[in-house]
């Protein structure tokens, strides 16, 4: 393979056929990750095939019990299923184990990470491996809306407080893999052609509709799962339990980066322009970045998933004041107001930073001198 480097881990990348896992290929190549090898497993059905690596083909291995010994670092996209029954055997063989998966992420003893906002909750990961065979050897990344919304708020959450969210997702295809992906040009390609919606994957067709996240509702409260995953992940990464947040998750016939309307509630009021001037600040701060206001008004240029797609940062627009938090609004001065309510739109490409991006770039602070 091209552009190996001795002083570099090895690095296996399992699920590497998925919509993650292609991700990940191609981010640990654009950001000339330091390799020393790179190996790629996904099922049965996929071994032997070969994926574009540098210039170069990897050959698919064929995931089995028997994990293989010298992997430094396993980056899994394979489902939690997988995550479960090879994540600890992996951990077990001294890997330290990246995953995409909701397998591990609620899990005391295994940090969840957006590299920008809580890297120091991985101290586990040298310091205290000794206490259990997996301890620290196993850091979860969060769900993909989750990291999103995270990225545009912490800045405001760390200048101002943030007590309550109250979030509405618009979630692409790709987020649900490969098969979503097919499935949505599939049925967009039979509802060109005349023929009747018709569901052939999701609960409800997808062409030219949109339906509330396809993942189960707890009939005791209603909400999906990826609305649990949202506040719990969120209260998890802040180290704080008294957010209050209201999530609604919908899926949308776009391939690909989830959009998000977001209504907060700060704790001290602010003006538009310290919103503005912190979420700027934060865009160039060398220890945060991967934010990038997106914010015309005169032209109607806000974030989109096109605008985002591909792309390595969260973007974020629409920036305003909340007009009900205040018991008059005054329309000529609303933008100069103080207040503690606003809104914003926000995009992010989720099979990068909502996924691969953010794994590799745990995988960069672990074993790398690289911060970003
Ligand atoms: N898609 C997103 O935006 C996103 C965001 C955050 C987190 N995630 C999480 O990332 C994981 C992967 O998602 P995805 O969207 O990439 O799914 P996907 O497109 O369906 O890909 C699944 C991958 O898992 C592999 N796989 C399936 N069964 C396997 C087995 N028995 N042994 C080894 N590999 C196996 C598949 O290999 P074959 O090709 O051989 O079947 C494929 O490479 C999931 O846990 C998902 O929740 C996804």
């Amino acid at each position: 393979m091209a552009h190996l480097d001795a002083s570099g881990p090895t690095v296996a990348v399992v699920g590497a056929t998925g919509a993650v896992g292609r991700e990940m290929l191609a981010v640990l190549e654009q950001r000339c990750f330091p390799l020393r090898a790179l190996r790629v497993f996904a099922s049965p059905r996929s071994a032997g095939s070969t994926l574009p690596f540098r210039g170069t083909s990897l050959t698919v291995e064929a995931l089995t019990d028997a994990w293989p010994a010298g992997i430094d670092c396993a980056l899994l996209a394979a489902g939690s299923g997988i995550s479960k029954t090879m994540g600890p055997k992996m951990a077990a063989s001294g890997t330290v184990v990246i995953d995409n998966s909701s397998a591990f992420r609620m899990d005391p003893n295994v940090a969840l990470i957006v590299p920008e906002i809580n890297m120091h909750a991985d101290n586990a990961h040298s310091t205290k491996a000794g206490t259990s065979p997996t301890r620290g050897r196993i850091i979860a990344n969060p769900n993909c809306s989750t990291i999103i919304l995270l990225m545009a708020v912490t800045p405001l959450h760390r200048a101002f407080g943030i007590e309550r969210m109250v979030v509405s997702t618009y979630q692409a295809a790709s987020g649900a893999g490969w098969q979503a992906m097919e499935a949505l040009e599939r049925e967009t390609r039979d509802a060109l052609a005349g023929a009747a919606p018709r569901a052939t994957l999701f609960h409800e067709p997808y062409a030219f509709n949109l339906f509330s996240h396809n993942s189960a509702v707890d009939p005791a409260t209603g909400m999906n799962v990826e609305e649990q995953k949202m506040l719990a992940e969120t209260h998890k990464i802040w180290n704080d339990p008294s957010i209050r947040i209201s999530a609604t998750c919908v899926r949308v016939p776009v391939m690909r980066a989830h959009c998000e309307s977001v209504n907060i509630t700060l704790r001290t009021p602010a003006t538009l322009a310290d919103i503005r001037r912190t979420l700027a600040a934060a865009a160039t701060d060398p220890n945060y970045g991967g934010i990038r206001i997106l914010d015309d008004r005169p032209a109607n240029a806000f974030p989109t998933p096109l605008k985002a797609g591909g792309g390595d940062d969260v973007l974020i627009g629409r920036l305003r004041v909340d007009p009900s938090q205040l018991p008059t609004p005054p329309t000529a001065t609303l933008d100069t107001t103080p207040t503690r309510g606003f809104d914003m739109f926000i995009a992010g490409d989720q099979l990068r930073k909502g996924a691969a991006q953010n794994a590799v770039q745990i995988a960069e602070r672990i074993f790398t001198t690289a911060k970003r």
